[in-house]
């Protein structure tokens, strides 16, 4: 089965690097007319020049609702509207107990990560997907399913983003559908601290024996974007190599 995107335009969050690249790209590649946004402009170019079709990029902060507001207005304007809104920005600036986060990081984590997947929907819902319909992605993670040392408030937006996407399934319903995907452990600076000195050692452990790439997840974003997803909504998919049955060796 091919899954095409023609005539659709998507937008993706924390498009210029990692996972959200290789989702553009895979829209991009599927006929899509992609807006890509983060925050660093030279990213963004340079990730918009390397990609097939018309991709085109926008500065954002994710956790800025007047930043969210001004790119979906930029995707409408130069796009001509938004079928696909993949949110995928997310940021961890506290490593350690959750029980000693400051509330600055902690607050900032929720902007981006929570709050902002609200926002972003809500802008693209309001910007016209309400009428024409359409597909949501957000990005959760594994770590939102269980108990993780280190990340753990991080952890906890993403299980908010877990719930976020059963209300808005919901709620949004039958016009647009929403759905999360949860990855393992993915190979990009995000997650470079938690697989650079230990990537053997996590592979042997993970059932299907490697740690994920970017490519592995734009594949579940693809399908979910696509007509093949039509009778799904409100749904998180686990994408890990298999490494949630046994998460007790993880
Ligand atoms: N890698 C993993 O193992 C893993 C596992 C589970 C879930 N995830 C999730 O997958 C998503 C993508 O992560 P990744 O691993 O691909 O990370 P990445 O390679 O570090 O890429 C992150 C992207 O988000 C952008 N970004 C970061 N903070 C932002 C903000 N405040 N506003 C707008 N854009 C922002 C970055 O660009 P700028 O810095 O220029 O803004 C970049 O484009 C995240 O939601 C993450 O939580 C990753």
């Amino acid at each position: 089965m091919e899954l095409r995107l023609d005539g659709k335009v998507a937008l993706v969050t924390g498009g210029s690097k990692g996972i959200g690249r290789a989702i553009a790209h895979a829209y991009a590649a599927a006929g899509a007319k992609v807006m890509i946004s983060s925050r660093k402009e030279d990213a963004l170019r340079a990730a918009a020049a390397d990609m097939p079709g018309t991709v085109e990029w926008f500065a954002a902060n994710a956790g800025d609702p007047d930043d969210a507001a001004a790119c979906v207005d930029a995707t409408v304007r130069r796009l001509g509207g938004i079928d696909i809104l993949v949110n995928n920005a997310a940021t961890n600036p506290y490593m350690g107990p959750m029980i000693d986060i400051d509330v600055a990081r902690a607050d900032k984590t929720v902007q981006v990560n929570q709050r902002g997947v609200l926002v972003w929907t809500q802008l693209a819902w309001k910007a016209g997907m309400s009428d024409r319909g359409g597909a949501v992605i957000n990005m959760a993670s594994t770590g939102g399913l269980a108990v993780t040392p280190g990340i753990a408030y991080y952890s906890v937006t993403k299980a908010a983003v877990i719930h976020i996407t059963r209300q808005l399934g919901f709620e949004l319903a039958p016009k647009v559908r929403v759905n999360a995907i949860a990855p393992g452990l993915v190979k990009t600076d995000m997650a470079r601290a938690l697989w650079e000195t230990s990537e053997e050692a996590i592979a042997r452990r993970t059932p299907l024996r490697r740690l994920g790439v970017p490519e592995d997840i734009a594949n579940m974003a693809l399908f979910l974007a696509s007509d093949a997803a039509s009778w799904i909504t409100g749904q998180t998919f686990v994408v890990d190599g298999g490494a949630q049955l046994a998460p007790g060796l993880g």
